[in-house]
């Protein structure tokens, strides 16, 4: 696993990490909760020397940064964790990648006029027209592991089948999920994680092509309107740049085909790895279905699929009593809030049953919160219902130990080796 070194330099004047701050791995999985737990306890607000952010752990917190878009831009969530060098800023540029704010990384104005376009397209009703679709693409994939006495379940279902879903949502048909996987795992390795070198540059050129393809789609659909994504936020535009420009709407497609599997993918490895983990629960499940939505809460605040979000501070701010200055960075924990004991009970513990799951802040909270928050739910039941009915008596391989996606923001397992049918199970600790 990747351990972030220092990044702390002389010319930046005293540095603010206490020696918690100076502790803080934000990529290890390990202790990750442990260290959490330790932050809320003994300084729940601390600087990381590491990514050279404030850290934000406590729920109360969390929810003041998340109300105040105004003393807390979000027009860093998409900016690097660790800048790019000025060569590949370069190379993007001049390939014609835009930089220009889209949904997730836009303030007041900008915002205010994107998110009820996509919304019109981004909703509830809308998803539910997919269920039994999306059921049918879960069901082709359980049928293909047959009769596999041992099986990878991130491989054979949850990496690609929230990418099919995206695909009937962009109506894409001329690539193969696969390749909207392998571009969004370069965005999200370049953006969230430790890229350097070849790596990196390989990753710049992946970003170019995954843009480009947006481009392209979006041209297309000018031409040969369909009843997807981008043809509506077409539509909506009616030819007026003052509705919305032709960059909007391939920002508003791109932002889509990175926010809407990702994290679906691994909110879905983590809830099995948990429940799998947590064989009783899993046992809870089979015995009384109707807990399986939440079953379903549960592993998106046990397990945090976007265990960070972020945002920069417009002035001098005061959070849990911490003061930050302006123009810092802030990395808030969705993880953290969503495991704060002053709300959740014994919160390491997983209960299908948790009566008040749902003060989860998975999805964040407030003005940019997560418009793809219902298909999440709806995928996530559907794999859960199918694997249910499909394999009851699925259990961990013996002796699986998965690794992390290895991103300061995301995370989820990168494999899942199951035993379909039963056998010996494993223990240790959940996600
Ligand atoms: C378990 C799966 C998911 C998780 C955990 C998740 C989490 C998040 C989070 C934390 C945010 C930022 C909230 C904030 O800044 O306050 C967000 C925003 C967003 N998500 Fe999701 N998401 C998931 C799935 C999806 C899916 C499936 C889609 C699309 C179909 C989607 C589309 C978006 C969009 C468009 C935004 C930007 C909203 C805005 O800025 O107004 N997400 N999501």
């Amino acid at each position: 696993m990747t351990t972030l070194t220092s990044t702390w330099t002389e010319g930046d004047g005293a540095c603010p990490a206490s020696t918690l701050g100076r502790a803080y791995r934000p990529l290890e999985h390990d202790g990750f909760y442990d260290f959490i737990a330790k932050a809320q306890a003994e300084e729940p607000v601390f600087f990381s020397e590491a990514i050279r952010y404030w850290v934000v752990t406590r729920r109360a917190d969390v929810l003041a940064v998340l109300a105040d878009p105004d003393s807390f831009s979000a027009a860093i969530t998409l900016a690097p964790v660790h800048p790019f060098p000025p060569e590949v800023v370069a190379a993007l540029r001049d390939g014609g990648f835009s930089f220009q704010p889209t949904l997730v990384n836009s303030d007041a104005s900008v915002h205010s006029r994107l998110r009820p376009k996509a919304q019109r397209f981004l909703n509830a009703k809308r998803y539910a027209t997919y269920a039994d679709r999306i059921r049918a693409i879960v069901r082709d994939h359980i049928a293909a592991i047959g009769e596999a006495p041992r099986v990878d379940l991130v491989a054979a279902l949850t990496y690609e089948v929230p990418a099919k879903v995206l695909a009937l949502l962009l109506g894409i048909e001329d690539i193969s999920p696969r390749q909207i996987k392998v571009w969004a795992d370069h965005r999200l390795g370049m953006t969230f994680g430790v890229l350097e070198g070849d790596e990196l540059a390989e990753a710049a050129r992946q970003l170019l092509d995954y843009w480009k393809y947006c481009e392209r789609l979006v041209a297309d659909r000018q031409d040969n309107p369909r009843d997807d994504y981008a043809s509506m936020l077409l539509d909506l535009r009616g030819g007026d740049d003052g509705v919305l420009t032709i960059t909007d709407v391939v920002g508003l497609v791109f932002g889509v085909m990175v926010a809407g599997h990702e994290t679906t993918t691994n909110a879905a490895g983590n809830l099995i790895h948990a429940l799998l983990t947590d064989r009783d629960q899993w046992e809870r499940l089979k015995a009384d279905p109707t807990l399986i939505p939440n079953a379903v809460e549960e592993g998106l605040r046990h397990s945090s699929s976007v265990v960070n979000w972020r945002r920069r501070t417009t002035r001098p701010v005061t959070v849990g009593g911490v003061d930050i200055p302006e123009g810092a960075n802030v990395l808030i924990s969705l993880a953290g809030a969503n495991n704060d004991p002053e709300v959740f009970e014994n919160p390491r513990s997983f209960d299908v049953g948790r009566e008040n799951v749902k003060d989860h802040v998975a999805f964040g909270k407030g003005r940019h919160f997560c418009l793809g928050a219902p298909l999440a739910r709806l995928e996530i039941t559907i794999i859960l219902e199918e694997l249910l009915a499909a394999f009851p008596d699925m259990t961990l391989a013996p002796g699986f130990q998965p690794a992390w996606v290895p991103t300061v923001t995301f995370r989820g397992p990168l494999s899942l080796e199951v035993l379909p049918r039963g056998g010996a199970m494993t223990t240790g600790e959940p996600a």
